[in-house]
């Protein structure tokens, strides 16, 4: 059975002050940020007494803006937007990713540190919110140029990260070089070799095996949970992807694996299907070879857009934000969209899917995958003592199958979407930890 959106009726919440969006916002463009605003207003019914403390969700604990300079090999200086955003810290220090994009701004870094609280909650990781960004297309930049960026922006929000303050990550377009690099700007700045201070590190300077997996294993573990609840068997079932990077890439191959039919990817350079499955080792092998998949032999070409009417059972947005909106979820055919991009779905978009009766496993549960591993990374190297690869997997399974659960029964108890559940979940959580500490001073 598939989870509508809430019910029209909702308890009423107990009365939180408002105040007035950030000044530093384009009000009429909230971007990403907006839509984090609405899944908050969403949940606040729900919170019953610590709804009280909601507005400390809605704005940042702290929001750094910075310039970052570098020579470039032609001898130009070139001069990049850079952000860090600590959302929340009451559960534990700031974590998340740092993005290197064209089209970073400030209202989704704020909105992706917003949703990292949320999820860090939903898994219970003692982690606050926290993300980062460079507004760059690395594809641009030679080696040289993209570490001199990374140093320097490191260099830059050093004051502000660590490994006991906020932890950054690999997102879209950085890796473990960039996290290699950013740990050792950190050592360098501070004296002292401080591997704890990001995780997605190479093996070999304190990286945890199974991290780079991490994201996608834990879209297929949700996949399969949710999965079992409305019926729908693995083997067999028909998937459709788009964004076959870290996300995406691994996700696939563990659905091929299972014996799905992984049969339209979609990414920035082109679509690609295959009724009959495509093979996903050999197109994994072609996207590490050329850059994306267009141009797989193994397929046909799918026209831009196309992919979210495909025939499917199961759709995995992977890529950016804000992909599922009006104008194209209705054309959705799949019976659960797994969320393996942060905010991939739009509010507008929910409700359509939820009213087609398409179970939405959101973001912040079906991707935290990743963020579970990086806690296990950084835990190995505060011990210096590191895990069997077997172990983590299993720990991570257990932890996203114990947190699918809870957001289910919580979904059941109050008859909303998963999303609003796992908000409700994850508020609870964050607020309550609000309360205990108090306000300072
Ligand atoms: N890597 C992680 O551990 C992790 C964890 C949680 C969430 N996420 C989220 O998952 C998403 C993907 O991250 P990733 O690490 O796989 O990044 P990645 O850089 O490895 O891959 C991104 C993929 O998206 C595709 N893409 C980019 N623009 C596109 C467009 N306009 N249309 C279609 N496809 C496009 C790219 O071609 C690529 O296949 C992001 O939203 C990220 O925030 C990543």
């Amino acid at each position: 059975m598939a989870i509508k959106k809430p019910a029209a009726k909702t308890p009423a919440a107990p009365k939180a002050q408002t105040h007035a969006l950030p000044s530093y916002l384009d009000h009429q463009h909230l971007g990403p940020w907006g839509v984090y605003l609405q899944q908050v207003d969403r949940v606040t019914p729900y919170l019953g007494h610590l709804a009280r403390w909601v507005e400390t969700l809605k704005r940042p604990k702290r929001a750094l803006i910075v310039d970052v300079p570098i020579e470039m090999d032609n001898g130009t200086i070139a001069h990049f937007e850079g952000y860090r955003v600590q959302h929340n810290v009451s559960r534990g220090p700031g974590k998340g990713g740092v993005r290197f994009h064209q089209d970073v701004t400030l209202s989704e870094v704020m909105a992706l540190a917003a949703w990292m609280s949320v999820k860090n909650a939903a898994v219970n990781v003692p982690y606050g919110g926290a993300k980062g960004g460079i507004r760059v297309d690395p594809r641009n930049l030679s080696q040289g140029e993209l570490e001199r960026m990374t140093r320097r922006y490191t260099s830059e929000i050093g004051i502000i990260i660590g490994p006991n303050k906020d932890i950054p990550a690999p997102d879209v377009n950085t890796n473990e070089k960039v996290m290699a690099w950013m740990m050792d700007t950190y050592s360098m700045n501070t004296g002292a070799t401080a591997t704890g201070v990001v995780t997605g590190k190479p093996i070999d300077m304190g990286g945890s095996l199974g991290r780079r997996e991490a994201t996608g294993r834990g879209v297929f573990t949700v996949a399969v949970e949710a999965a079992g609840q409305i019926g729908l068997g693995i083997e067999g079932a028909r998937v459709a992807v788009q964004g076959f990077g870290n996300v995406g890439g691994i996700a696939g191959k563990l659905f091929a694996e299972a014996g799905s039919l992984v049969v339209a990817v979609e990414d920035h350079t082109g679509g690609i299907c295959n009724d009959k499955g495509l093979n996903v080792p050999k197109l994994l092998e072609h996207v590490a070879k050329t850059g994306g998949v267009a141009g797989f032999k193994g397929g046909e070409a799918l026209p831009l857009g196309e992919l979210w009417g495909y025939k499917c059972d199961i759709l995995i947005p992977a890529a950016l934000e804000g992909q599922l909106t009006k104008a194209n979820a209705g054309k959705v055919k799949a019976k659960m969209v797994i969320e393996g991009a942060n905010g991939p779905t739009t509010p507008e978009a929910d409700d359509i899917l939820g009213d087609k009766g398409i179970l939405v496993v959101p973001d912040v549960i079906a991707n935290a995958g990743g963020v579970t591993v990086s806690y296990f990374e950084w835990v190995q190297d505060f011990s210096s003592f590191f895990w069997s690869e077997d172990e983590i997997n299993q720990r991570l399974v257990k932890i996203m199958k114990d947190a699918f659960a809870t957001v289910w029964q919580t979904a059941q108890q109050h008859k909303v979407s998963l999303r609003t559940a796992t908000f409700i979940v994850a508020c609870t959580r964050i607020l309550h930890a609000r309360e205990l500490r108090g306000l300072y001073p």
